[in-house]
């Protein structure tokens, strides 16, 4: 199939070369959006990231295009108007999941990052300066973690969490019987949150979850706890956040995604002026770490990723069952 595969860096190219199954792969550093809609001509397939949106009226366009099916290099798919590429016929396939202990693991050198200081403890070091005034943490043996989502990676995480010692308490609409008889207590979010030192979000973006980090549920957590969010940016109120750090209600925020990340992350903007207030306010805090949606970046992670995606492209050409289909 020729596939045009947008929002590439050169190691995304380098992972699709080098798993390619003998398909025809364009590459693009731009995102998919109304600007670049056009380069999509005289393609069977689409391969798209975490930022190239789609609505309904873009995926008419890709149809009028000839566009049959769309390879998402990812799990979420909020990005996509599922409903509608299902009344056109566009086939959606996913990555469902390619080393969750990569984003696991990366929530957890958030915490420990936003608890033990590490980063500045680095810099003084290399200033001369081995003061230890202002890098008081706290232990994370019998802690308590609230983990919102308990899905391939929460799941990964609370291993993690467990062989740590903390006390993990979850939240889930879906509990899972094997995690209850490894000792995982799940309660409402409410809950789940209240006096917690962390709270880990590990769920899909969706209409229920928007904005599930808010002014009113930040009122359930314990004063000073640590939210972090790897899962994405629209779960939480950003404004609401921010106040919420400002009060001290909220004690340490890592961030590895954002809602408005698409103008922002991937991109080299070391030489310009950042436009969006919120992020600018977010890094001025000593209490809050970012990391530009690198969760999934590991090498094993990478390799799943490009193999997936071409046994998905393999299986739509040669008419197999789609087993990573999206359905709405
Ligand atoms: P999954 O689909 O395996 O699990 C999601 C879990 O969340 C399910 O158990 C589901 O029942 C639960 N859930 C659904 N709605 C919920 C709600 N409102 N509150 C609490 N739980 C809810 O997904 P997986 O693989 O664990 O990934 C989770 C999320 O992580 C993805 O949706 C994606 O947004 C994000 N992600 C981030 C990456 C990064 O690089 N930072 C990489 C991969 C995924």
């Amino acid at each position: 199939m020729r596939i045009a595969v947008f929002s590439t860096c050169k190691y995304d190219q380098e992972f699709l070369e080098r798993y390619n199954t003998g398909h025809e792969l364009v590459f693009f550093e731009q995102a998919l959006s109304l600007k670049t809609i056009a380069l999509t001509e005289t393609f069977d397939a689409l391969c798209l990231f975490v930022n190239d949106k789609t609505d309904s009226n873009m995926l008419t366009a890709l149809k009028e295009n000839g566009i049959k099916l769309i390879l998402l290099r990812c799990a979420g798919f909020n990005n996509i108007d599922v409903a509608a590429a299902e009344e056109l016929g566009i086939k959606i396939l996913r990555v469902p999941a390619y080393s969750p202990e990569a984003v696991a693991e990366h929530a957890l050198s958030m915490i420990l990052t936003l608890n033990r200081k590490t980063h500045k403890a680095y810099n003084r070091i290399r200033e001369g300066n081995f003061s230890l005034e202002g890098l008081m943490g706290f232990n994370l043996h019998n802690c308590k973690v609230a983990l919102i989502g308990t899905g391939n990676i929460g799941k990964a995480f609370y291993r993690i969490l467990k062989g740590l010692g903390c006390r993990v308490v979850a939240f889930d609409p879906y509990p899972d019987k094997a995690l209850i008889a490894d000792g995982l207590t799940y309660a409402s979010l409410e809950e789940a949150v209240c006096d917690a030192e962390i709270v880990s979000l590990h769920c899909p973006l969706s209409d229920q979850s928007f904005h599930m980090i808010n002014e009113q549920t930040l009122r359930f957590f314990k004063k000073g706890a640590m939210l972090i969010n790897t899962s994405r940016g629209a779960l939480v109120n950003t404004e609401e956040v921010i106040t919420a750090l400002k009060s001290g209600q909220l004690g340490y925020l890592g961030l590895d995604v954002y809602e408005q990340e698409s103008a922002l992350f991937f991109h080299d903007l070391s030489g310009e002026v950042i436009q969006d207030d919120l992020i600018a306010r977010l890094i001025s805090f000593p209490n809050v770490l970012i990391t530009s949606h690198q969760g999934f970046f590991t090498r094993e992670a990478m390799q799943q990723i490009a193999e997936i995606t071409f046994s998905n492209a393999d299986a739509f050409a040669s008419g197999e069952p789609l087993v990573n289909e999206i359905k709405p």
